[in-house]
């Protein structure tokens, strides 16, 4: 088996077939909505936890819904997977390619003889309560004290939304230490690949992300009646804000530091009200830790700025952190010689602009990860697609990848 890295004979029909099944649960035209702890979510880990079954896995379902396929057998073994639950306005790939890839290659190698391999569901990792929560959670960076006070959009605390479980089993940990290394399989959801007609992305590193709540508060007042000399519109201190933090990043910025604001409230949202209150999300992103504290000092100085220019008050609140991370030098290179052999020419290595559950699990063990092509590099919409070819051929390389990382 050691030098026969073919020794995981995977068949991508049963692996299409899967993902077309789970699509089902919260399918939107192309895409799919399937929020953490959703009724749909919920359904998609009853129906994953049978299919890990039927591989031939032992299924454990943690506290926090993350949900394990651990092979019969003793010792530390490879741990494969991704996350399930989507955007509020996902695609039908985002984090489940990953996991169906990792079901299929645990399944084949069972099938196979070969080497023990676990794959996971991990939960949340599309931040319903923070960015990957789940991972977060397994990994011990959140503990689940802290986790458990966070709210979603409709107020719901983590520790309420974990206890809906539906059919799944009982809660039962997992150690971390079961693992002998992490790797994840995931789309690109940028423009690179497409762009080059590559097939393959072997990662490198993911981005640090950072967020934080800004609050302005004004005054509430009548939109007819109250001069404009005398308003203090939180709103209009919210415009100021953005347009004075890009101008400031101008020149601190690198050519892949991004920043957004995708998320904002505006209080009480009426055509004829001036608004007494906005809060809204600032994320920003970039490889390079010591640049993201850079910005974050400039977000909060602009802030304060803005806030006793225009007679507001601010508030900085919610703030979360994952450090930009490295994936593990011996996985990338035998990816590198997975992708030369069966895609000769056509892939490269990468960075990861988007989060990943990796990311986190990268703190207890070796971290490795692959990426397919997005077409148009369009992610996080229900127009988000991948070729089919493009899936086959991902999941061929991901499974000689592991054939390799697993013989050592
Ligand atoms: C994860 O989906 C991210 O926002 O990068
Ligand atoms: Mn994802
Ligand atoms: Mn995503």
């Amino acid at each position: 088996l050691k030098n026969d890295h073919r020794a995981i004979p995977v068949q991508a029909d049963r692996m299409l077939a899967d993902l077309q099944t789970i699509r089902q649960f919260g399918a939107c035209g192309n895409g799919v909505v399937r929020r953490a702890y959703s009724d749909l979510d919920i359904a998609s880990r009853v129906w994953l936890a049978r299919r890990m079954e039927e591989a031939g896995l032992e299924v454990s379902v943690d506290a926090m819904g993350n949900v394990f396929g651990i092979p019969p057998g003793d010792g530390p073994c490879l741990l494969l997977g991704s996350h399930t639950d989507t955007q509020p306005e996902g695609g039908w790939l985002d984090g489940v390619y990953g996991v169906i890839v990792a079901l299929e290659v645990a399944r084949a190698s069972i099938e196979a003889g070969g080497p023990r391999i676990a794959c996971v569901s991990f939960q949340d990792e599309e931040g319903s309560f923070t960015p990957s929560t789940g991972s977060r959670v397994w990994t011990g960076s959140l503990t689940q004290e802290v986790a458990d006070t966070l709210v979603d959009d409709a107020g719901t605390p983590l520790a309420v939304a974990r206890q809906k479980r539906g059919a799944l089993p009982v809660a039962r940990e997992v150690s971390p230490s079961l693992f002998s290394g992490f790797v994840e399989m995931h789309i690109e959801q940028g423009p690179v690949l497409d762009r080059t007609g590559e097939k393959i992305g072997v990662v490198d590193s993911i981005v640090g992300i950072r967020g934080q709540r800004v609050t302005f508060t004004g005054e509430q007042n009548h939109a007819g009646t109250t001069p404009m000399q005398m308003r203090r519109d939180a709103f209009q201190g919210m415009v100021r804000f953005v347009t004075v933090l890009n101008d400031r990043f101008k020149d601190v910025v690198g050519p892949t530091t991004v920043w957004t604001i995708g998320q904002a409230n505006v209080h009480p949202n009426a055509t004829s009200i001036v608004p007494g209150k906005v809060d809204f999300w600032v994320q920003w992103r970039d490889g390079d830790d010591a640049l993201l504290d850079r910005m974050h000092e400039i977000i909060d100085a602009s802030a304060a700025d803005i806030a006793a220019e225009m007679q507001l008050t601010c508030e900085i609140s919610s703030y979360s952190k994952i450090a930009p991370t490295l994936c593990f030098p011996a996985y990338i290179a035998a990816m590198s010689e997975a992708a030369e052999a069966r895609a000769p020419g056509r892939w490269r290595v990468m960075p990861s602009g988007a989060l990943h559950d990796a990311a986190n699990v990268s703190v207890h063990m070796p971290m490795g990860m692959m990426f397919v092509p997005s077409i148009n590099g369009i992610s996080h919409n229900f127009d988000e697609d991948t070729a089919i070819p493009d899936l086959e051929i991902g999941l061929e390389v991901f499974a000689e990848a592991i054939a390799r990382i697993a013989a050592g």
